[in-house]
């Protein structure tokens, strides 16, 4: 591991001047460190963080520290654990070690003490993962449509999908840009009983609404010039089977009309035409915008809403589910350079586990794809990864408070941003490079100055107009 590479901490106690002072120790050492007052706190935050070191009180308002090591080892089996331990409860600690913790330590503790625990705990961490990651690749089993990650979060979606994959219920699939919202639509198709009929992907935000109507509902044979025969549209395509309507937040608002008289009424009219055409399709809709703010901004309507959205699955965002990068790395190099024994050194991964991801599970496995391409067909390293991702791990010491959620949001976009601003600079302003490297659509990407206020000039170069968060 470079020493470029922060280790982090994470600090586990219902008691905050105890969390304080493990903290103000952990950032003496140059880590960086994170604090939970509860294990459940803890348990997101481990997905958030990733860490290295985890220090946790033995008694836990809720859990147990002990049960909080099961989890943490479950997400990150190289997570090093020490227990904090009052008077008396030493057996328990016992108890911990023989589950997997590396030390215990009881409290009061002296400072010199806890510092050394930490180093040595840290030492360990770093010998373990130099070897682990450079054993052989873990053969990453593909599941039917390779919906990959063993993270609670995702686990979650995967149960919601085989719930609905027999149903005709309307599902809305929500979720960041490259999170793998086709991936489960497809996969609730094709699991199912329906896999046999039509699944037909239309993205609503490709066409002009004029063009995107008779391509939807069909044509009649001179409805307009160069309309030389009637043409069925996509509806009586997916009859029978499933429409996956991508991106449906940017479907113009009368094209928003138009479709939901073709879901109430099941029947659809192409353009120029005075017949309708029963239809019988489930539909699954897609969006990476919050369509509830957009039907109260009155740029969605309402009644469409409330009809597409009878279930929602949400995609959690790579960086809410960070123990899954390892698996989808090995299984990306699976993908794309089978057969090799193409591994990454513990630094290349530790860059990986601890960037932002703003692209999600696209831009990881762009980056994959990537370094295959410029690495030596050995090993992929640090100097394999694009700047933006190598440059995350190197700043200064950082320490996260989690007193809010609005805090921690508030730093991830904050940190979203300045990871495009970043990338804008090594693209010179090229925006189809900058999308292309950070790994999302161009539409996307501009959603994304918009909301950060990021300036392009004409000269290439990038300015944050104001921070809106
Ligand atoms: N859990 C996962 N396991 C394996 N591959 C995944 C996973 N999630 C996403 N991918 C891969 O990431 C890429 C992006 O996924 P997908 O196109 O489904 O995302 P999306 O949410 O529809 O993105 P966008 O909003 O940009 O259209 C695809 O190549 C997909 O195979
Ligand atoms: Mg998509």
């Amino acid at each position: 591991m470079s020493d470029s590479i922060k280790v982090r901490l994470l600090v586990v106690d219902d008691e905050q001047s105890i969390r304080k002072l493990c903290m103000t120790i952990g950032t003496s050492l140059g880590y960086t460190c994170s604090e939970a007052e509860s294990a459940e706190a803890a348990v997101s935050r481990i997905e958030q963080d990733a860490p290295d070191l985890i220090l946790t009180d033995l008694k836990l308002p809720t859990q147990s520290g002990v049960e909080l090591l099961r989890q943490a080892k479950a997400l990150f089996p190289h997570v090093e654990i020490a227990i904090m331990t009052g008077h008396g409860s030493i057996e328990s600690a016992v108890d911990a070690m023989k589950l997997g913790a590396y030390d215990y330590i009881e409290k009061p503790f002296r400072v010199e003490k806890m510092r050394l625990l930490l180093q040595r705990m840290a030492e360990k961490v770093r010998l373990v993962t130099e070897n682990e990651f450079l054993r052989e690749r873990v053969n990453t089993e593909d599941n039917l449509d390779g919906i990959i990650g063993a993270s609670a979060n995702i686990q979650d979606v995967l149960r919601m999908i085989s719930r609905l994959k027999d149903t005709r219920t309307p599902v809305l699939v929500s979720g960041e840009s490259g999170t793998g919202k086709e991936l489960v639509a497809r996969a609730i198709h094709f699991r199912g009983a329906m896999a046999q009929t039509p699944f037909v992907a239309v993205d609503c935000g490709s066409l002009v609404p004029t063009l995107m109507e008779s391509e939807m509902f069909g044509y009649e044979k001179g409805a307009f010039t160069g309309a030389m025969k009637s043409k069925a549209g996509l509806f009586q395509a997916a009859n029978g089977g499933t429409i996956f309507l991508d991106e449906i937040g940017e479907l113009p608002l009368e094209m928003q009309a138009k479709l939901l008289r073709v879901l109430q009424e099941r029947e659809v009219r192409p353009v120029g035409s005075n017949e309708s055409h029963s239809v019988d399709v489930r539909v699954i809709a897609a969006t990476n915008r919050d369509l509830e703010t957009a039907y109260r901004e009155g740029t969605f309507r309402k009644d469409l809403y409330f009809r597409l959205n009878v279930v929602t699955v949400h995609l959690p965002s790579l960086r809410e589910r960070r123990s899954d990068i390892p698996v989808l790395v090995h299984h990306f190099l699976n993908r794309y350079a089978p057969g090799t024994n193409l591994h990454v050194t513990p630094a290349a991964m530790k860059s990986l586990l601890q960037y932002e991801w703003p692209g999600n599970v696209r831009e990881l496995e762009n980056c994959v794809a990537r370094a295959i391409t410029l690495g030596d067909r050995q090993v992929i390293d640090v100097s394999d990864l694009p700047p933006a991702i190598r440059a995350e791990g190197g700043g200064a010491p950082q320490t996260t408070f989690s007193d809010g959620s609005s805090l921690s949001t508030t730093a991830l976009a904050e940190m979203e941003r300045m990871t495009i601003l970043k990338v804008f600079e090594q693209a010179n302003g090229d925006k189809a490079l900058a999308g292309r490297m950070l790994g999302i659509s161009r539409a996307t990407l501009y959603r994304k100055l918009k909301r950060y206020n990021i300036a392009i000039r004409s000269n290439g170069e990038s300015t944050p107009v104001a921070s809106q968060t």
